[in-house]
């Protein structure tokens, strides 16, 4: 995984013409998962980063039930869900087709609803209680006048006294995204597009944690657990073997064409396809039959059980 650390560093330098493309946007969630696809590779920092977030847009934000809410630049819609078990009416608009049919597969009914747009075509009108923004306009605008252009689109499509939340990386510093603006100038640009500004706050962030996202398991714990849910599989205990193979460390290695065999064979055709599709982006050259030729096992039948669950979960044959 550290050549996904070099990706990383190779992205970032293009980040001007690479972050604020849809095609971007539909890669990462191709290549990811849940919060993977909004951030980076490790959900379980992705999920304490998590926390941090939402304990911070509550503080400012106080009860959302009853509102209604844009989620701007929603991505895979997990902030969009969060608000709407709160109550909230939610619409989640993006305009990366990838990452929004990520956010509809984890929702579920019609709250949230998600709309594909660009904020550049944002042209509702007085439709809003609450606009909520996570880590959009640093990657979608390069300057000052098409932050003002957004800002001014977003102030429209509030109702008069609505509110405006905004999370971003602000700063000039090394890590700063497209959009490289400190906190004052920013501040100023929203003034200038008639908002005013109530309270700004930092949100704790640990540059160290970026590079911790993209470094390996060290093999000592990936190896023993993906042999692990192997045996649960082949014992047919499904559930521990997905339990296992689901596990962070074990995760997106290549174990994860076991976790789509423990998946299919439970039933959960849907999701076993899903990893299986995600397994061959990752190993686009894996068959069944190459895997019949080139594994160790000897007992014939623990050999059929494990093609009889590549076979369900939609694995090419050769
Ligand atoms: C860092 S992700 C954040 C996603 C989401 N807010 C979250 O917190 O999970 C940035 C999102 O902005 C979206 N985005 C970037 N430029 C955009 C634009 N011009 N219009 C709409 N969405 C855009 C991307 O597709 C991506 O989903």
């Amino acid at each position: 995984m550290m050549s996904s650390l070099v990706d990383m560093i190779r992205q970032r330098r293009n980040r001007e013409t690479l972050y604020s493309t849809e095609a971007y946007w539909n890669s990462k969630a191709e290549a990811y998962e849940d919060t993977a696809v909004s951030m980076w590779p490790n959900r379980v920092l992705n999920r304490l980063y998590e926390n941090e977030a939402r304990q911070l847009i509550s503080r400012l934000l106080g009860d959302p039930s009853g509102a209604v809410l844009l989620d701007l630049g929603c991505g895979t819609g997990r902030f969009s869900r969060w608000f709407a078990a709160q109550g909230a009416r939610v619409t989640g608009m993006d305009f990366s087709a990838g990452t929004l049919a990520v956010a509809k597969r984890q929702s579920m009914g019609d709250n949230p609803t998600y709309r594909q747009e660009s904020v550049y075509g944002l042209t509702d009108e007085n439709a809003y209680d609450v606009v909520f923004i996570w880590g959009v306009l640093t990657v979608a605008c390069r300057d000052e006048s098409q932050l003002l252009d957004v800002l001014r689109r977003i102030r429209r499509a509030l109702h008069p006294g609505g509110r405006l939340l905004i999370t971003e990386p602000i700063h000039r510093g090394f890590l700063h995204r497209v959009l490289e603006m400190d906190l004052t100038s920013f501040l100023a640009v929203l003034q200038k597009a008639g908002f005013q500004v109530k309270a700004t706050a930092p949100l704790h962030f640990w540059p160290m944690r970026v590079a911790l996202c993209y470094v390996s398991w060290p093999a000592w714990l990936t190896v023993p657990l993906c042999h692990l849910g192997q045996a649960q599989y082949a014992a047919h205990d499904y559930q521990a073997a997905k339990v296992t193979l689901r596990r962070e460390e074990t995760y997106r290695t290549n174990s994860r064409k076991f976790l789509a065999a423990a998946l299919a064979q439970l039933g959960h055709r849907e999701e076993a396809r899903r990893e299986a599709e995600l397994f061959l982006i990752a190993h686009p050259h894996f068959t069944i039959a190459h895997w019949l030729s080139s594994q160790p096992l000897r007992d014939a039948s623990v050999r059929d059980h494990f093609v009889d669950g590549f076979r369900k979960a939609g694995l090419p044959e050769m």
